[in-house]
Order: structure tokens, then C-alpha cells, then sequence
């Protein structure tokens, strides 16, 4: 038996107790007469002592051979410490060790295996073995575990049921790039790795299985960012007879559960907006509400006068910057420099300083008299102390800065704050987005979205301005999860490939199964999709997902410890007919 206890295991109430204890070496602390070790597993630390009076010589010696990260197991008995550790639940006793083992020798780390260590990101992405021995890494991973289970639970008892999909599939599109496995026994033919299991679980409604949900990876390959991994998790579900309002009912369900069970926070409502809302308000389909700063429309109150610049421009919109009149000409202009990095990509920022005394001084004074100010003030709901920050250009681009802007400053100003949850439906997406660079629609969200039925007569005429039965869940201004409700008819589906611009026989060719599955009795249907790593992230009260992922890939899409990618021996290129491909 390697062990009787834990090292977060013994009590007082353990005194006397002899017991065997097994894990990592986490110090020595030397004092040539009295050796003292902190013993390390997944529970916590216990304290073994040593010393010449008590301990066997051969033993004392041996143990002075041990170093930080050895693996051992020592046997002894629990006494009560003379000064005692309120820091940990164990301090009050120690281990009178009366037999050791080494089990395993161990090099000295390359970092630090503490809270706080002196390992930089990439040697400890290297190591991440060692990283997860240390406490943070490994708390997160008990706290992912912990919000998969609780969703599970949740999931189960409303009457889901996981269901697992093959990973060796065909493109599904969402938007990304597939990750592609050639196949040895199909000479020249590739399999996709799923972006998400879109069409299967479509299929399992037309299966019957009515509420289906699985915790499930997705492979996509796009640009990475601190909250996109090229593998990820979905908590994926879907639902048949449903309508819009069923599915947000369902899985406002399931986030109050989480933050209820999870965070101890009780949230009612969550509040919901439109697309078009959020895009004018909040100039982003993910707005964090935890704070206001909402934008206001100033074209109506600042395209009068002389000033050209807001004159050309098709959109003048502002934001209020709670107590920004205390900002110095200088923090301004690092602002105004803020707003022109190429990231934010402003031209410049006009603003407004309101007094306390009501009066108000502007960056455009020669062209703005007090009461055009106090305007901006009103359609901001700017208030004496603020600092009235205005941008203007393309409506699409302005709304993008301003919307980086707002985030800064509330960052700046500690109002996204990490333990309070601010959850948001955002309904009514487009159902197409133009592409610059393709010049076509694109779907927004996929193209098995099925449209607003009355808006379909706008397909023809105006299709941009088609709206979808499709949703995100935000929270805290990340997209924790979106969804839509489903075509579920072969016609409609045939006419949306048609919009997006396949030919018949590409939609054939690539969506085929799905098509005939609409012609065997297809219930209506729909369903959402959870990012798992984000949605524990923030649970978490941070927006990294890495941090929650075990074994993550850098941004450069890799994964430094195993080396992957890599490249692959001649052999196994001619053996998936890869090589021939490459020379052709
Ligand atoms: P969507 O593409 O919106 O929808 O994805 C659902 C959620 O998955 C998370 N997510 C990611 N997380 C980490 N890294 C990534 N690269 C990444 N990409 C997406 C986001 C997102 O909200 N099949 C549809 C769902 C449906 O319609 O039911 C889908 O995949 O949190």
C-alpha cells in the first residue's frame, strides 16, 4: 500500500495515528540536527520531521539525500506540531517519520513549482507536467471538472442525453479552416475533423433522440487569441419541437444552474437584446454590461456646424467616461494616442470635459458653443465630472473603435469586475454577412440557420437585411455560447445553398445526407453550442482559456512539450499517397 492517508488528509484528531504517506517533495528544510520535509499530492501539504534524537541514523542520513520533486513514501507517526501553520488545513501536525522510500529521483526543476513561480510561459507550456503540480494550474482543472460535472447533472436531469459523433467526418462550415487527416485505405481522400458536431446532431433529431447534449471536442483552424484554441471544447446540444424562445429558456437554465452552483450567484431575467441593438448601443455583438457607457448617436447634435470632419462622416457617436474630467491634458492625449494605435485604428478623438459647474470645454470649442456641448452631454448621459470621448467615420469601423475604447476605459476604471456576472441574450442575427474579400454572403452563423420566416421575402431583394432565428449567450462581453433554430425542410435548405452560392450539385456533393435526412420525416429543430473553455474561464473570473486547459497549444498553434507539428517519415508520406500529391 503506497498510502493510508492524503496529504490534506490529518487532523489533530489523527495524533497518535501511525500512517504512510506518499508524494512529492515540495522543500527540505536542513537544520544539520532537525530535517523537516513538505510533502506534496493533489489534497495539499503535510509536514514530516526528522530529527537525531528521535530518528534512526541510516534513516536521518538518507533523508538528507532528498531533494526537491523526489517522489517518496514515508512511513511514521502523526504527532502535534510545536508551532503550528494556520495556513494550511494540515499545520497543526506533523509526521515523526520512522520509514522512507525514495519511489522516484527527480532533476531540479526548471522553475519553481509554487504559486507564484519564476517560469515563463513557454518553458512552463514546455514542462506543463511540472506547471500542473503547482497549485493555480491545478485548481483551475479541478474547477473545469467541476462545471463539466454540474452541466452534465444539469443536462441529464431535464432528460439529455450525450451522445458521442465521429471525429473522421466531412466539413462542417463554421467558419473556419478544417483541420484535414488523410486517408491511407482512400488513396487521395481526406477526412475533416468536426468545427463542431452541427450536422450530426441535426441528424439525431431526425433520429428521434429529442434532446440530445455532448461535452465534445471541436478542431478549427483559425488565428488564435486568447480565448481560441485550435482544439476546443463545446458543451453541444440540440433540441427537437422547439421553438426560439424554448431553446433560451432551456439554457438560461442550465448558465443559472452553473452560476448558482458554481459562482453562488443568483441571476433572474437575463436581459435580451437584438443584434441591431447591441451594434448601435454597444457598437459589439458581445457587449459586457456589467457597466453603462453606452454610446450615443451625436450626428443629429454635431452635423451643423462647420466641423468637416464630423460632416463627412456617416456615423458621429460618443461615449461618457464616468469621472474622465479628472483626466489630465495629458492622459488625453495618450488616449487620443490610444484610439490611433493601428489595432484601434482611429483617426483621432474629439471630447468634451464636462465641469463641475455645468459649464463644459471641448477639444472643438471654435466650433461648438455650450449649448451644442450640453447635447452631447444629454445624448451621452453625460454627467458634471464626466469626460465626453467622441469618434466619427464608416458606421461599421467607428462602432468597432469605440466599442475598443469603452472596454479600455472600463478596464482602466475597474469596472469589468471578475466576480460579477452580467449574463445577455443577443437574438436576431443577420443570416448573412458580405465577405470583402470573397464578394458573397456568407451565413453569420451556419448555413443550417434557418431564417426569420417572415423576413424570407427580403432573400431576393435585400438579403442582408434577412434576419436569422439565431442567438449568443454573452457574458461579460465574451461569447460564452450561440445557436440558431434549424432549417428543417429540404427546399428552404436548398434555397439557402443557393444563396450562399452553391451549385446544386456542390450542395449535393457536400451536404447530400443531410438533404435526403430532411426527406425522411425531419422534426422541426434547434439547439446552441457552450465554448466549455470560455464559459469556464470566466466562471472562473478570467478570459484566458489556457489557463483552464490542460495541455493547450501556444499561438502559434503549438504544442511546445510533445513538439507537435511535426513532420512525418517518407514512409508513412508514401503510405497516405502524400507525397505523390506534394511532387504533381
Ligand atoms: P459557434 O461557432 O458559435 O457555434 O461555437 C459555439 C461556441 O464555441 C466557442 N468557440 C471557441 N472556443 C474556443 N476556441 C475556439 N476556436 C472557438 N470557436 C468557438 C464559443 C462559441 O460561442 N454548431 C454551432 C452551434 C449551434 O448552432 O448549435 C457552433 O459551433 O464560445
Amino acid at each position: 500500500m503506497y498510502r493510508s492517508h492524503t496529504n490534506g488528509e490529518l487532523r489533530l484528531a489523527n495524533v497518535g495515528n501511525e500512517v504512510t504517506l506518499s508524494g512529492w517533495v515540495q522543500k527540505v528544510r536542513d537544520k544539520g540536527f532537525m530535517l523537516w520535509i513538505d510533502l506534496r499530492d493533489r489534497y495539499g501539504i503535510t509536514q514530516l520531521i526528522l530529527d537525531e534524537e528521535r530518528t534512526d541514523k541510516t534513516l536521518f542520513d538518507q533523508a538528507k539525500n532528498i531533494g526537491r520533486e523526489f517522489v517518496i513514501q514515508a512511513t511514521g507517526t502523526v504527532i502535534e506540531r510545536q508551532s503550528k501553520n494556520n495556513n494550511i488545513p494540515t499545520g497543526e501536525i506533523e509526521v515523526l517519520v520512522t520509514k522512507l522510500t525514495i519511489l522516484n529521483a527527480a532533476k531540479t526543476p526548471p522553475f519553481t513549482i509554487e504559486d507564484d513561480t519564476d517560469g515563463g510561459e513557454e518553458l512552463r507550456m514546455q514542462y506543463r507536467y511540472l506547471d500542473i503540480r503547482r497549485n493555480p494550474v491545478k485548481e483551475n482543472l479541478i474547477f473545469r471538472h467541476k462545471v463539466a460535472q454540474e452541466v452534465r447533472n444539469y443536462l441529464s436531469n431535464e432528460d439529455f442525453i450525450e451522445v458521442e459523433t465521429p471525429y473522421l467526418i466531412k466539413s462542417t462550415p463554421e467558419g473556419a479552416r478544417d483541420f484535414v487527416v488523410p486517408s491511407r485505405m482512400n488513396e487521395g481522400q481526406f477526412y475533416a475533423l468536426p468545427q463542431s458536431p452541427q450536422t450530426f446532431k441535426q441528424l439525431l433529431m431526425v433520429g428521434g433522440m429529442d434532446k440530445y447534449f455532448q461535452i465534445v471536442k471541436c478542431f478549427r483552424d483559425e488565428d488564435l487569441r486568447a480565448d481560441r484554441q485550435p482544439e476546443f471544447t463545446q458543451i453541444d446540444c440540440e433540441m427537437a419541437f422547439v421553438e426560439q424562445e424554448d431553446i433560451l429558456n432551456a439554457f438560461e437554465g442550465l448558465t443559472r444552474h452553473l452560476l448558482q452552483k458554481i459562482n453562488n450567484v443568483d441571476v433572474a431575467e437575463f436581459p435580451r437584446i437584438t443584434y441591431e441593438e447591441a451594434m448601435r448601443t454597444y457598437g459589439n455583438d458581445k457587449p459586457d454590461i456589467r457597466f453603462g457607457m453606452k454610446f450615443g448617436e451625436l450626428n443629429a447634435v454635431a452635423q451643423h456646424k462647420e466641423f468637416n470632419v464630423f460632416n463627412q462622416a456617416e456615423l458621429v457617436v460618443g461615449i461618457a467616461v464616468p469621472g474622465g474630467n479628472s483626466y489630465t491634458r495629458k492622459d488625453i492625449d495618450k488616449l487620443i494616442d490610444w484610439v490611433k494605435r493601428p489595432q484601434v485604428g482611429a483617426l483621432g478623438m474629439v471630447y468634451a470635459r464636462c465641469n463641475e459647474d455645468g459649464s463644459f470645454k471641448s477639444s472643438v470649442d471654435k466650433f461648438y458653443d455650450q449649448e451644442d456641448l450640453a447635447k452631447w452631454a444629454e445624448v451621452t448621459g453625460a454627467k458634471p465630472g464626466d469626460l465626453v470621448c467622441v469618434l466619427s467615420g464608416d458606421t461599421t469601423k467607428v462602432r468597432a473603435q469605440l466599442s475598443a475604447l469603452r472596454m479600455e476605459l472600463a478596464e482602466r476604471l475597474g469596472l469589468r469586475k471578475p466576480d460579477e456576472f452580467a449574463p445577455l441574450w443577443v437574438v436576431d442575427f443577420p443570416l448573412l454577412e458580405w465577405d470583402e474579400e470573397t464578394e458573397r454572403f456568407h451565413a453569420m452563423h451556419h448555413p443550417f440557420t434557418s431564417p426569420k420566416p417572415e423576413d424570407m421575402p427580403l432573400l431576393d431583394t435585400n438579403p442582408a437585411k434577412v434576419r436569422a432565428n439565431a442567438y449568443d449567450l454573452v457574458l461579460n462581453g465574451n461569447e460564452i455560447g450561440g445557436g440558431s433554430i434549424r432549417i428543417h425542410d429540404k427546399a428552404t435548405q436548398a434555397l439557402m445553398f443557393d444563396h450562399l452560392g452553391f451549385t446544386p450539385e456542390e450542395a449535393k456533393a457536400q451536404f447530400g445526407f443531410l438533404m435526403n435526412a430532411f426527406e425522411y420525416g425531419a422534426p422541426p429543430h434547434g439547439g446552441i453550442a457552450f465554448g466549455l473553455d470560455r464559459l469556464v474561464a470566466i466562471l472562473g473570473g478570467q478570459e484566458t482559456i489556457r489557463d483552464f486547459i490542460a495541455f493547450p497549444k501556444n499561438n502559434a498553434g503549438r504544442d511546445v512539450m510533445i513538439d507537435a507539428p511535426a513532420s512525418i517519415d517518407e514512409a508513412q508520406l508514401t503510405e497516405l499517397s502524400l507525397k505523390l500529391n506534394l511532387k504533381s
